[in-house]
């Protein structure tokens, strides 16, 4: 079943939506060489409960840590640890999911730490415009397999793959819903989207193969190839005309460069 959202119900998940947001604003302007993820998360969990919110990944299905941290190869889901040291050329995908007033908000980003070389910062900015590329098409009408269609069409055309295993999803009262969102798929088919639905769009975009690999901690998805991975996440809602992305901070909405 897909929820549909009322006036209201979008009202509240955008203040949960936005304060995610808020909070990978926030950790961006701290993040330097030598921190360790672990640090990351602290940060991060205190921002988050600070704001009267609860940092969705904390104890979720297990999950030990407040927000993920997937550094290089790691795809997605990564533990944060005190053993993981930030160094120049990495690049660190902050995840973070807030429950706030019943409502949770989802969204990634993937940080350079120091002089990154050119080829990493061409896939993290490729998955950048493969996931707003995804978010643009949304409107009532498109189909679900239109924006896998098109996420996967300009990660090819630039000669990196998509991640099968893990996809985007409905979001609300909970935090992974009904329908799920693939990145890859045929155009004309899947689910027809409506307003008031509200769900995540997160490409996984590799620099090699597509293939991944869960480690023995059951959480941590790596390449196979151990060749970079990189990700964006926006929470979005289906309006009238077309979609609004939930998770920007109305105060410095994010639109990066990547220079
Ligand atoms: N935030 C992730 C997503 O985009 C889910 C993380 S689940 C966790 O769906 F348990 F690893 F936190
Ligand atoms: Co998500
Ligand atoms: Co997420």
């Amino acid at each position: 079943m897909i929820n549909i959202k009322s006036e209201r119900e979008i009202a509240i998940m955008k203040e949960s939506c936005q304060l995610a947001a808020k909070t990978l604003n926030f950790i961006e302007d701290k993040l330097e060489i030598g921190m360790s993820t672990e640090d990351v998360n602290v940060l991060c969990h205190d921002f988050i409960t600070s704001h009267g919110a609860y940092p969705s990944p904390l104890n979720y299905n297990g999950f030990p840590k407040s927000v993920c941290t997937s550094l290089n190869e790691v795809i997605c889901h990564g533990i944060p640890s005190t053993k993981d040291k930030l160094k120049d050329g990495d690049i660190l995908n902050i995840d973070v999911t807030t429950y706030y007033k019943k409502f949770h908000g989802d969204t990634n980003r993937t940080f350079f730490i120091g002089n990154v070389a050119p080829e990493i910062k061409d896939l993290v900015k490729v998955t950048y415009q493969c996931m707003m590329a995804g978010i643009e098409i949304c409107k009532p009408g498109t189909r679900l397999g239109d924006v896998g269609a098109i996420i996967e069409e300009i990660a090819g055309d630039h000669g990196y793959s998509v991640v099968h295993e893990y996809c985007g999803h409905g979001i609300g009262r909970e935090f992974h819903e009904e329908p799920q969102v693939l990145h890859y798929g045929k155009k004309g088919t899947g689910v027809e989207i409506k307003p008031g639905m509200t769900f995540t769009i997160e490409p996984m975009i590799n620099l090699g193969k597509r293939h991944c690999k869960l480690l023995k901690d059951e959480w941590t998805v790596v390449t196979k190839d151990k060749k970079p991975s990189a990700q964006f996440e926006h929470t979005i809602l289906i309006t009238e005309s077309g979609h609004e992305i939930l998770t920007l901070d109305p105060d410095k909405p994010y639109s990066p460069t990547f220079e």
